[in-house]
């Protein structure tokens, strides 16, 4: 029998490893569930670089014969395959930035939506050149339900003022449009998984496909990577030129990978290379490259 004092110091112990979410009033023995396959390895693609295939999926591996149990606490998430592919389905049926909105919040296929408060889906001009994909919102977005809301946000508006942009800009040829990989918060703020990037992949291909903005900004590795289907870290992709496009993308869009504002906070000695970024990207908007 556990006592009160272990209860309270097993708690704390859980916070401070940064769990501050219940996402169930009863545990659900996850070793009693039938093992899912891991999502596909992200494969080379040719020029124009595109993200993982969001037009094909793995192929789904035979169950294996474990009875279900007695009753879970919530439905049981997709597993990475059929995530993948409901996502595909409900992302290319979107006609619209608005539908696959409606697309995203009645998307079960990412467990982060049961802890998160709000989804984060995007702002600024739908019409902008820029359009920038940040990692996953924090505290404040999820409480706002808007993008780069909190202290990385704000480095982000002073970032883009430097070079005459602005996310609530009416001109477009000014304006960034500013969206997340993941649309709800990891709990904690922890890093998002494979399978929780791989199953908001889709969304995320069809929202640039719906903006078709001139450039893309990946601020920080975990869009970098996902979007332009890359391994390397983003010290590594930074200040770089990449050819974006994708299935249903009528042009080939310039985007290039930045340093995450939340990481210049913590490192403002790298703000030095943010800062040379973002003059390409001046260079380019102005059309001297
Ligand atoms: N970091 C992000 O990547 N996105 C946000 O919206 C906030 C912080």
């Amino acid at each position: 029998m556990i006592g009160v004092v272990e209860s309270v110091s097993a708690l704390r112990f859980l916070l401070d490893c940064g769990v501050d979410e219940v996402i169930g009033e009863e545990p659900t023995d996850w070793s009693a569930l039938s093992p899912r396959p891991r999502a596909q390895a992200a494969v080379a693609s040719p020029d124009p670089v595109r993200p993982p295939d969001a037009a094909s999926g793995p192929k789904p591996a035979p169950r294996q014969n474990v009875p279900p149990p007695a009753r879970p606490a919530d439905p049981v998430p997709l597993g990475a395959v059929e995530a993948g592919q409901s996502a595909r389905m409900a992302a290319s049926a979107a006609k619209t930035l608005d539908e696959l909105k409606e697309a995203l919040a009645a998307f079960d296929g990412c467990a982060l939506k049961k802890t998160a408060t709000n989804l984060v889906f995007g702002t600024g001009h739908r019409s902008a050149r820029i359009m920038l994909v940040g990692e996953a919102p924090g505290e404040n977005e999820d409480r706002q339900g808007l993008p780069f809301v909190g202290p990385a946000g704000q480095l982000l508006d002073r970032m883009l003022g430097a070079i005459g942009l602005d996310r609530h800009a009416d001109d477009p040829a000014k304006a960034v449009y500013i969206t997340n990989m993941l649309p709800w918060r990891p709990p904690g703020n922890r890093s998002p998984t494979d399978s929780e990037i791989a199953a908001c992949l889709p969304f995320m291909v069809r929202h640039i496909e719906l903006l078709a903005p001139d450039f893309l900004i990946f601020a920080g590795g975990i869009s970098a990577k996902a979007m332009l289907n890359r391994t390397e870290g983003i010290t590594r992709l930074r200040g770089r030129w990449f050819d974006y496009g994708s299935a249903d993308l009528k042009k080939t869009v310039a985007a290039m990978p930045m340093l995450h504002p939340a990481y210049l906070l913590r490192s403002p000695d790298a703000k030095r290379e943010a800062w040379k970024d973002l003059l390409a990207l001046k260079l380019r908007l102005d059309g001297v490259h």
